[in-house]
């Protein structure tokens, strides 16, 4: 599996700890973050990330900032992208939301309960049947700004 990663200043650490996480579970890893510690700003790498996945270059994206909150903002303009800091939520995310980029902050998560998120979240998948129609609710609105409610379904 081809993952594209992405990362501000705040995450050059934690993104070198999940890559390396990453590549032990034989993913093949793509860097769209900075290597550095100055000053870099979120938006670029959430693009970049998001831009990867909705073109097919990657399977999935992972970004990491101070939050996971900006970045994951970002990535939203382009591709479904989730923050969660911690596992159950990035799991149903897969499960329920079939949710292709990843968020989390390196200034709320600790890198051992980063690789646990990450590690729930690869290995969920998408369950389907209703949950893909609400998916489709939410690429409606993506797409046209509104949502046609036909009908209020449980
Ligand atoms: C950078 O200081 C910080 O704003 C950024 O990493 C992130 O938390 C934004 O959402």
């Amino acid at each position: 599996m081809k993952i594209g990663i992405g990362n501000d200043h705040a995450a050059v650490e934690l993104k070198n700890i999940i890559s390396e996480h990453l590549k032990e579970r034989g993913c093949e890893v793509v860097n769209f973050g900075t290597d550095s510690t100055e000053s870099f700003d979120y938006p670029i790498a959430g693009y970049k990330v998001g831009r990867a996945v909705a073109d097919g270059d990657v399977d999935l994206g992972i970004l990491i900032c101070g939050t996971g909150v900006g970045i994951s903002l970002a990535a939203n303009k382009v591709e479904g992208a989730v923050v969660c800091s911690e596992p159950f939520s990035a799991k149903l995310s897969r499960m329920h939301n079939n949710t292709n980029v990843l968020a989390f902050g390196a200034r709320v998560v600790g890198s051992e309960l980063a690789k646990m998120i990450v590690d729930e979240w690869l290995d969920a998948e998408f369950e389907g049947g209703r949950h893909e129609r609400r998916v489709n609710m939410l690429k409606e609105i993506d797409e046209t700004g509104h949502l046609k409610i036909v009908d209020e379904a449980e």
